[in-house]
């Protein structure tokens, strides 16, 4: 069982992880959880829809620190170093997930990406260092690491491919020299296909393909659905996100989290289509279209590192996960 106490601060914490972690750290924990979102994608209304009794908005420049089982959330944007160092003040932990997350969005305009990713990682560490955060947990990505025969690991030279990949692994290179240089204890956490109930927003295969099925229009597989993925059941993301918070021995080092298991997009689709007729959603169509610039062809990777470090590993297998995820939208459909 994982202590959960302190003050926790999550950036993105409206956002589909933070949602997660935070109705986690609600359930089980003795925190008080401050969130800063510019509800650039989440809103305070998602956030809310937690459990409305204890969450609230508060100012920066009225806040008091967040009572034991009680969120508040600042609207504000990680780019404002000055909003950084009021926000942290008091916070054991920070969970840095806000981000312009995504390949194609960085592609569009990379200055962008590199502002949020890079400058607002930097000013939530340089926070962290002064207001005497011990903890500081990073959302970084597999696209660090670019092209490569998988499984990925944490030892392979880190080539990425996109503008995404890149800011995210100049977060991580500002993890690992906040921890050597200051004592910040940083764990940068590569997520794997991160998947489950909350990703209404996500354009991501599993809850696009879902969100289609359930309003009866066809599937789109890019090519012959043969590349695969490391798909991750969100509450297992969650776990490893409260194991490096509390690891003693994890300072500075970065961790791959995923399953372990190759699953091609096409043996996903007949997972989830099996189940979606199982609950009156059948004759789905599945189109197969061209294949997309850019796409990797194979991804998963080795979590032998999280296993040994770390002490976590995932335990939700895809059908159960993927069953959960198709129940969260069809219950989330009738309201
Ligand atoms: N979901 C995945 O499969 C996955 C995989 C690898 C890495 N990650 C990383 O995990 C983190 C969380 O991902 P998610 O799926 O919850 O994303 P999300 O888009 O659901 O949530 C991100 C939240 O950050 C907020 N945000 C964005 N820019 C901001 C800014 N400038 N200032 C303040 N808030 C801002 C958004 O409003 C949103 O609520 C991201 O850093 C992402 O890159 C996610």
């Amino acid at each position: 069982m994982i202590e959960l106490s302190n003050n926790w601060l999550i950036t993105g914490g409206c956002g589909f992880i933070g949602r997660n972690l935070i109705t986690r750290l609600l359930a089980d924990g003795n925190c008080g959880i401050r969130v800063v979102d510019n509800q650039y994608v989440g809103t305070f209304e998602d956030l809310v829809a937690i459990t409305p009794d204890v969450i609230t908005k508060v100012s920066l420049d009225t806040m008091t620190p967040p009572a034991l089982g009680t969120c508040q959330m600042i609207d504000t944007d990680i780019r404002s170093a000055a909003d950084a160092m009021l926000a942290t003040k008091g916070m054991d932990v920070i969970v840095h997930l806000a981000a312009c997350t995504g390949v194609a969005p960085s592609l569009e305009d990379p200055r962008f990406d590199c502002e949020t990713n890079v400058f607002g990682t930097l000013n939530y560490l340089e926070a962290a260092r002064m207001n005497g955060v011990a903890n500081f947990i990073f959302a970084s990505s597999g696209a660090t690491v670019g092209e490569v025969e998988p499984p990925i690991t944490e030892i392979l030279p880190t080539r990425p491919v996109s503008p995404y990949g890149a800011s995210k692994l100049a977060g991580e290179g500002y993890c690992s020299a906040y921890f050597r240089s200051f004592g910040v204890k940083t764990v940068a956490l590569r997520f794997g296909n991160v998947y489950g109930p909350g990703s209404t927003h996500k354009a991501s295969v599993v809850a696009k393909f879902i969100k289609r099925a359930i309003s009866g229009e066809p599937i789109h597989i890019y090519g012959d659905g043969s590349q695969t993925r490391d798909f991750i059941y969100i509450s297992d993301l969650v776990n490893a996100i409260l194991r490096a918070a509390e690891a003693e021995q994890a300072g500075g080092e970065v961790f791959q989290i995923a399953t372990s298991h190759e699953t091609s997009v096409s043996a996903v689709t007949t997972v989830l289509l099996d189940i979606l007729s199982r609950k009156g959603i059948a004759n789905v169509e599945v189109h197969n279209e061209a294949v997309r610039a850019g796409d990797v062809k194979r991804n998963y990777a080795d979590v032998s590192k999280a296993k040994s470090l770390l002490g976590w590993q995932a335990e939700t297998t895809l059908e159960v996960g993927l069953a959960a995820t198709i129940d969260f939208f069809l219950n989330n459909e009738q309201k």
